[in-house]
């Protein structure tokens, strides 16, 4: 049993610790946020996330779990410290570090004996040089300390069961001391036979990037793919199966649509150009990945537009609102760009999400009217828009949709529905690369 400290109690840091006492560990969740740590230790998850409401009651009813808004004895109990603080976009979209490196200060002023310091948010390469410089600047007296980077890969809406089974774990150490603790750390997963992925610091890092930026390379391609279905007239869906039972391409990552959103790809894909900029390597693809991206949005607004011309004074229903589903997660999502987009152009915009309500209602107040249901969304509008593939948008009553709405045009952007089917019901139906 190890004593561990996470730093930052958000998406990453509350699973990974909820999963690292499950394993057994004695771990204490820190955040700046109070409020978050007392609605939690009341039962009250700060995120939607489906499973972690059980694993959280279950550690901390057995005492393997705390919260706690003292950084300085949660460090003082603990061998082994995890930060896992938000990296935000800068406005430039380099990687902003300012939550890291205020956890390496405070984390510093509280070490007094040796420690295992491990970053699990997503930074650029070099930044543990940078926050081990920070950590000895800070050390009110001499002692060791170990950096490790530990990328995180789990996805929100699955992310319990990515962290308990991942495909690998990926561990940059420097010392064997600092590499026999983290050994520890994941035993449980060891009897999995998980692949353990020991490597440099600076290794570490890049991978994380690097996957990320396959990722949205795969989901580019296929949103070019559409385009040119659509063109030569080719089913998207057809060609993406048939090319992911490929085994060297796979078939996850290929669906095509609005493109990528949410907390990580984008502002991942845009630290990684950075970093590419900074050291005078140009990364082509991952830029053509970027902008191919940004152009999603201006093809759904094509689509949207070949229906109605003119969107002023329209009423747009939308559909799903995080950027995917079985999350509540809305940064970077592409309904919250559709939404600015709509609102600009002086449409009134319906939405409904079955678990973004509250955060949407937080980013973008009365602008919008959200609606209790998808029907109640719907009602009068002269389109709709369905962003997120949540299951219950997938099998909408459509007689009653028909007759809800004002007009007749519907954007699937998520290839939900049948062409044919939803032509048949006298829908003016569209959708990508089909
Ligand atoms: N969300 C994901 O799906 C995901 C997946 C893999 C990796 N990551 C990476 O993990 C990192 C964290 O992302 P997230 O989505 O969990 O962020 P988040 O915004 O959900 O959580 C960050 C938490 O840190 C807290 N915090 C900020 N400053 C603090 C401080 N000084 N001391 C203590 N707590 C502090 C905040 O209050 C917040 O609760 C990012 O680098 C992200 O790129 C995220």
């Amino acid at each position: 049993m190890l004593k561990i400290c996470m730093v930052g109690t958000g998406y990453v840091g509350l699973v990974s610790g909820a999963c690292l006492a499950d394993f057994g560990n004695k771990v204490v969740c820190v955040d700046i946020d109070k409020e978050r740590l007392e609605g939690i230790r009341r039962g009250v998850m700060p995120i939607y996330e489906p499973g972690l409401k059980d694993i959280v009651e279950r550690n901390y009813a057995a005492g393997r779990l705390s919260f706690s808004s003292d950084i300085g004895e949660a460090v003082g109990n603990s061998l082994v410290i995890f930060s896992a603080v938000g990296t935000p976009m800068h406005a430039d979209g380099s990687c902003d570090l300012s939550f890291v490196y205020k956890v390496a200060e405070d984390v510093a002023a509280h070490i007094d004996e040796y420690k295992v310091f491990v970053q699990k948010s997503t930074v650029p390469v070099g930044t543990s040089e940078k926050v081990g410089e920070i950590v000895e600047k800070h050390l009110k007296k001499k002692v060791e300390f170990d950096r490790v980077s530990n990328p995180e890969f789990l996805r929100e809406g699955s992310a319990i069961e990515d962290f308990m089974r991942p495909n690998r774990v990926v561990i940059g150490v420097e010392s064997d001391r600092a590499r026999e603790i983290m050994a520890e750390v994941y035993r449980p997963l060891y009897l999995l036979e998980t692949p353990i992925v020991f490597t440099t610091i600076r290794t570490a890092e890049l991978i994380k990037y690097a996957s990320n930026a396959f990722l949205a390379t795969k989901i580019s391609f296929i949103n070019e793919m559409a385009d040119l279905c659509e063109r030569v007239g080719a089913d998207v869906g057809e060609v993406a199966k048939a090319i992911g039972l490929d085994r060297r391409i796979g078939s996850k990552f290929l669906h095509a649509g609005v493109g990528y959103g949410g907390s990580c790809l984008p502002k991942d894909i845009s630290a990684i150009l950075h970093t590419g900029r900074n050291v005078e390597v140009p990364l082509r693809i991952v830029q053509a990945t970027h902008d191919v991206n940004e152009s999603r949005i201006e093809r759904l607004f094509e689509k949207l537009r070949a229906g109605i011309t003119d969107l002023s004074g329209k009423t747009i229903a939308v559909l799903g609102l995080s950027f995917k589903p079985n999350t509540d997660d809305i940064r970077e999502a592409p309904a919250m760009r559709l939404i600015e987009r709509l609102l600009e152009e002086h449409a009134t915009v319906r939405a409904y999400d079955p678990a973004a309500m509250e955060n949407t209602r937080a980013a973008l107040g009365d602008r919008v009217l959200l609606c209790d249901d998808a029907y109640r969304a719907i009602e009068g509008s002269d389109a709709l828009i369905i962003m997120t593939e949540w299951n219950e948008f997938r099998v909408l009553d459509l007689d009653r949709i028909k007759s809800l709405m004002e007009g007749t045009v519907v954007v699937d952007c998520r290839n939900i529905y049948k062409t044919e089917e939803m032509k048949q019901r006298g829908f003016e139906y569209y959708s990508f690369g089909r």
